[in-house]
């Protein structure tokens, strides 16, 4: 066991399951975006690094990836309830782009609902919006992603890219954190 792994309670989703739910979002975004001119996954910095890597790989039709950053958590596990554009999309081709957005986990639904109607305020051609994780008892606003990889409880989780104060993202399973982890 390495020094991070000691602060996980439990392993919620295994490199396994990570594989086979990537590999089926992937399949259907092949089939829905197969007449895209101009597919772009733009990955929201920083947790969805990972997840963004894994599609790319697994996708067959050609794909473009792009970036933005937000932040709407400060630095424990409570959403600020504000989102914060840090590192904005910068291309003057919004109009030709099916827009594809990958987050790592949707809790409030702040993040994606906020980002989807900004690019399509852009002028984006179109707009989707994909998560891995989501959280759906924790929603405040009603929003309803595209593509979903895996329901999961009300827990904090950490790894495959998603943080706690920075650290975890490179466990290569999702695990659920010790709470004495952040109570302290
Ligand atoms: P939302 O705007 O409340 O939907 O928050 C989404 C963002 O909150 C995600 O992109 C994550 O950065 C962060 N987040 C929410 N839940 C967790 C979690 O369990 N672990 C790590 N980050 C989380
Ligand atoms: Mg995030």
């Amino acid at each position: 066991m390495s020094h991070i792994d000691k602060d996980i309670q439990t392993i919620l989703v295994n490199e396994t399951e990570l594989d086979r739910v990537t590999f089926r979002i992937a399949s259907e975004i092949d089939r829905d975006y197969k007449d895209s001119e101009h597919l772009v996954l733009l990955c929201i910095l920083k947790g969805s690094i990972v997840f963004t890597s894994e599609l790319m790989r697994k996708l067959t039709i050609p794909s473009e990836v792009d970036f933005m950053k937000v932040s709407s958590y400060g630095t424990g596990t409570i959403s600020s309830g504000h989102v914060n554009i840090v590192l904005d999309i910068l291309r003057d081709d919004l109009e030709k782009c099916d827009i594809l957005i990958i987050e790592d986990i949707i809790d409030s639904g702040r993040t994606l609902s906020y980002l989807a109607d900004y690019l399509r305020f852009k002028g984006a051609k179109s707009v989707k919006t994909c998560t891995l994780l989501d959280k759906p008892s924790r929603r405040t606003v009603e929003f309803e992603p595209d593509y979903v990889g895996l329901e999961i409880p009300d827990e904090f989780v950490v790894g495959y890219g998603l943080d706690y104060a920075e650290r975890y993202r490179q466990l290569p399973y999702i695990g659920i954190l010790k709470p004495s982890v952040y109570e302290k």
